[in-house]
């Protein structure tokens, strides 16, 4: 971060910092101190809450690098794994680093015994990411040797407990909601694959991998792994900084991830496209996205910073053709999302609002197909948003300038009065 020019706010110059690329920043921590004043910027959407190094979005442009590299090639030529080294260590591993990694997270996949019996608390049909948000919460009375914060070397195993646990805690709240047996992780099995089965296998016969469906799968897990500071990593942070243990703070990650304006949009988008139901009744719809006096919403569409195509959307359009011939299947929603996307991006109303398809308009197609259910979508999202979460609570927490934080308000109340007795008011 370097700082040689500056504005000048009232009577005093405030430092413009610039990064190794994107906006510069104006460095305003003592603006309050000079002025009496505070910022005002609901959403933040004007507002850098903190220095990473992690992810990089250009939304104009349509650009997402993780530490320097193209979402694009990652998902073409990485792994899911590998992308989860390199956004917790900052390089690429060579193979020996990698296999070291793999290793250690492969080992940490199982769960202590008694945390199964949590999920016997919930109703069958509870939502998989409420108990997502209760068991994730409950890691943390069970990992007493990893949660002291100050300890890299526990911040660490910490990590990959998260990182490990994550598909199983998920895989467990699907069979918990079938009322199937839950299947132990095999250590054999890739990280994806291990999911894989872990969800869809039997106890009664062996399950047959797609490697298809385990690329796609990994890919998508890819396309999710970290998004600079949106709502779900924000909440992280802002958890973390209390110096709360990592559990808990991904617990909060979950929780505000579960959100339809957020990570649950893949499940409302899905349900969209199905209510649409066929081509013909899309433009009833988009009337209804641009009718100010309907909540409706374009599910899946729009985005903070992408005011061009989610480069997100663009590898998952891509992976819905590839899980189609891989599994020999079809489904008349996609033909409902192309068309709804054509209809949509030509179309004043989303063009002047530079509204595009983000990465959730498009996962709940390849997920169906698949054979999740779309209440399992989000819990999806959150199993491999994971990686990013944890990886900027580590930055977080090692960052030197890192504070508890706290924002302000501008106060629009009752100013100071007196206290009326009952029998006076
Ligand atoms: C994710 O932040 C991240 O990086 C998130 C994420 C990640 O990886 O972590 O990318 C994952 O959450 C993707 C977004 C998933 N959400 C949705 O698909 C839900 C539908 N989209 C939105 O509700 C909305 O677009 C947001 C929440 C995503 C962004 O909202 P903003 O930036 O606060 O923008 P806004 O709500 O102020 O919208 C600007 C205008 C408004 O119209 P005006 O009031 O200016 O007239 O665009 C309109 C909105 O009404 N608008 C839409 C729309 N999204 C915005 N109109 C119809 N359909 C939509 N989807």
């Amino acid at each position: 971060m370097t700082g040689t020019n500056s504005i000048n706010i009232g009577d005093r110059d405030y430092p413009v910092l610039s990064g190794s690329v994107g906006p510069d920043v104006v460095d305003i921590r003592k603006l309050y101190a000079n002025t009496g004043k505070f910022t005002y910027d609901p959403g933040f959407t004007s507002t850098a809450s903190c220095e990473s190094g992690l992810t990089y979005i250009d939304g104009d442009e349509g650009i997402l690098l993780h530490r320097g590299y193209p979402i694009g090639q990652l998902a073409e030529h990485s792994s899911f794994m590998e992308v989860a080294y390199l956004l917790l260590n900052g390089e690429l591993p060579d193979k020996a680093e990698f296999d070291k990694f793999n290793y250690t997270i492969t080992r940490h996949t199982m769960l202590h015994e008694q945390l199964a019996t949590f999920y016997r608390g919930f109703r069958r049909d509870a939502h998989p990411m409420a108990i997502m948000c209760g068991v994730v919460g409950a890691l943390s009375a069970f990992y007493h040797d990893s949660t002291d914060i100050t300890d890299p070397r526990q911040r660490m195993i910490a990590s990959h407990r998260l990182i490990a646990k994550m598909p199983t805690i998920a895989a467990m709240a699907y069979k918990y909601s079938v009322g199937q047996p839950f299947l132990y992780p095999k250590n054999d099995l890739s990280y994806t694959g291990n999911f894989l089965r872990m969800t869809f296998g039997v106890p009664a016969e062996e399950y047959e991998i797609h490697p298809a469906v385990e690329r796609a799968l990994d890919r998508i897990f890819i396309l999710h792994a970290d998004h600079e500071q949106n709502a779900s990593t924000s909440t992280v942070r802002l958890a973390g900084s209390s110096g709360a243990n990592p559990f808990a703070c991904i617990a909060a990650g979950i929780a505000c991830l579960w959100g339809p304006a957020h990570g649950g949009a893949n499940e409302a988008a899905l349900n969209m496209l199905h209510e649409i139901g066929r081509p013909e009744r899309i433009p009833e719809y988009i009337a209804r996205a641009k009718d100010k006096n309907d909540p409706f919403r374009l599910m899946g569409f729009g985005h903070r910073v992408y005011k061009n195509y989610d480069p997100r959307a663009t590898v998952m359009q891509k992976t819905v053709r590839e899980v189609f011939d891989a599994l020999k299947v079809s489904d008349p929603v996609f033909e409902v999302a192309l068309q709804l996307e054509e209809m949509a991006l030509k179309d004043d109303y989303f063009v002047e609002k530079k509204l595009f398809p983000n990465v959730d308009f498009y996962s709940g197609v390849i997920l169906s197909a698949i054979g999740f259910p779309t209440t399992m979508f989000t819990a999806l999202f959150a199993l491999a948003r994971t990686v990013g979460w944890v990886a900027q609570w580590n930055e977080m927490i090692s960052d030197p300038d890192q504070k508890i934080g706290r924002p302000r308000q501008l106060y629009t109340g009752p100013t100071q009065r007196d206290y009326i007795p009952v029998e006076q008011r």
